[in-house]
């Protein structure tokens, strides 16, 4: 039988409960697909600090290594925001990242039928949105040197290489090649030096993808189209604040952060999270919303496993149990039939996609 090892990360806040879904689903759909997959648990983020006192542990960071994917809750909270820096939650998500080498965080932005009441967009401007961002993920302003912070004058540094926009802009055109065959590359070349060398080298990686139509726009203006007419987009190729902050706009375009997933891909390792935090405040009430999660566990199997089959399974039962009209609390308002608490709903979706 096959068989993988999968390495969790649960993390904190709402991040055990929406793992223990994705958990369920996966273990219907490999029971329906014939493989079989093993857990191990590691810790990172607030629960690692208080097991530990280090938000990213050696065993995590070794450990997962040995996994043949990662799929990720959440982390942080308000408990652990007075740390300084390098003890805090993030950090501990930004070395794992770092660890692996993930330097693609591939973001799609579906709009579900079922749910275009549910953005605060009019219908007519999300209907049919299917767009991608392309995130690089441990490069930029997130981890350039010098940076510093004496209490009088704080810093940080905007750094990309040349092969550093190299990879990550050849990811975007890959990936358009299998969609729409557009893509759309943001920076900020009007005032930084940095976003130019983005532009410019990827102009260069075009021309290796004759059949990709490439345009540029500054990050003001993407965030502005995003939300004016967000079909106009295909592949959204961006660094890695840019594409954090288009990302968290572009899930309004499908009615609640709480379904998107992620996929963060490198040479050797990858790494599956729902693009949503850790909600500290509504965790335990089981009223979370695991659909981004479990949508992350179906990239994983498509991405990581090639269990495309499993994959097509998990989708398509997310589709169905809305089409039902099964809703989680966060969208509860629209056209909802029931409203579910996180646990039914991962049933609902584990049991649709065994069908
Ligand atoms: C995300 C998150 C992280 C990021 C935080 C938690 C470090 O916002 O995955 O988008 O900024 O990358
Ligand atoms: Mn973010």
């Amino acid at each position: 039988m096959r068989s993988y090892k999968i390495a969790l990360i649960k993390g904190d806040g709402i991040g055990p409960e929406i793992i223990e879904e994705a958990v369920k689903v996966l273990d219907a759909v490999s029971f329906c697909e014939g493989f079989e997959l093993k857990y191990e648990d590691y810790l990172l983020g607030g629960a690692a600090i208080d097991a530990t006192g280090d938000p990213a542990p050696k065993e995590t960071l070794e450990g997962v290594k040995k996994a043949d994917a990662v799929l990720f809750g959440a982390i942080g909270g308000e408990k652990w925001d007075s740390l300084p820096r390098d003890k805090r939650p993030e950090t501990g998500l930004l070395k794992l990242r770092k660890e692996l080498q993930v330097f693609a965080n591939l973001r799609p932005v579906t709009v579900y039928d079922e749910l275009v009441n549910a953005s605060t967009l009019k219908p007519s401007v999300i209907e049919g949105v299917d767009l991608m961002v392309v995130r690089e993920l441990i490069g930029g302003i997130y981890f350039g040197e010098p940076r510093g912070n004496d209490g009088e004058k704080a810093f940080n540094t905007m750094v990309y290489t040349k092969p550093e926009i190299v990879r990550i802009a050849k990811v975007a055109f890959e990936i358009a090649m299998k969609r729409n065959k557009r893509v759309c590359s943001v920076d900020k070349a009007n005032v930084l030096d940095v976003s130019q060398l983005w532009r410019d080298t990827v102009e260069e990686v075009a021309k290796e993808y004759p059949e990709v139509t490439l345009s540029h726009m500054y990050v003001d203006n993407a965030a502005m189209q995003l939300i004016r007419d967000p079909k106009q987009f295909d592949v959204i190729l961006t660094g890695n604040i840019f594409g954090d902050i288009l990302s968290d706009e572009a899930s309004m375009l499908s009615g609640s952060i709480g379904l998107l997933p992620s996929a963060s891909i490198g040479e050797k390792y990858g790494l599956y999270e729902p693009i949503h935090g850790s909600a500290p405040d509504i965790a335990g009430q089981g009223i979370s919303n695991p659909i981004a999660t479990i949508a992350s566990a179906a990239m994983m199997l498509r991405f990581a496993l090639n269990e495309e089959a499993a994959a097509d399974r998990i989708e398509r039962a997310i589709k169905q149990a809305l089409h039902e009209g099964y809703r989680t609390q966060d969208l509860s308002a629209y056209d909802a039939k029931e409203v579910c608490s996180t646990s039914e709903i991962g049933s609902i979706i584990a049991n649709y996609a065994s069908k």
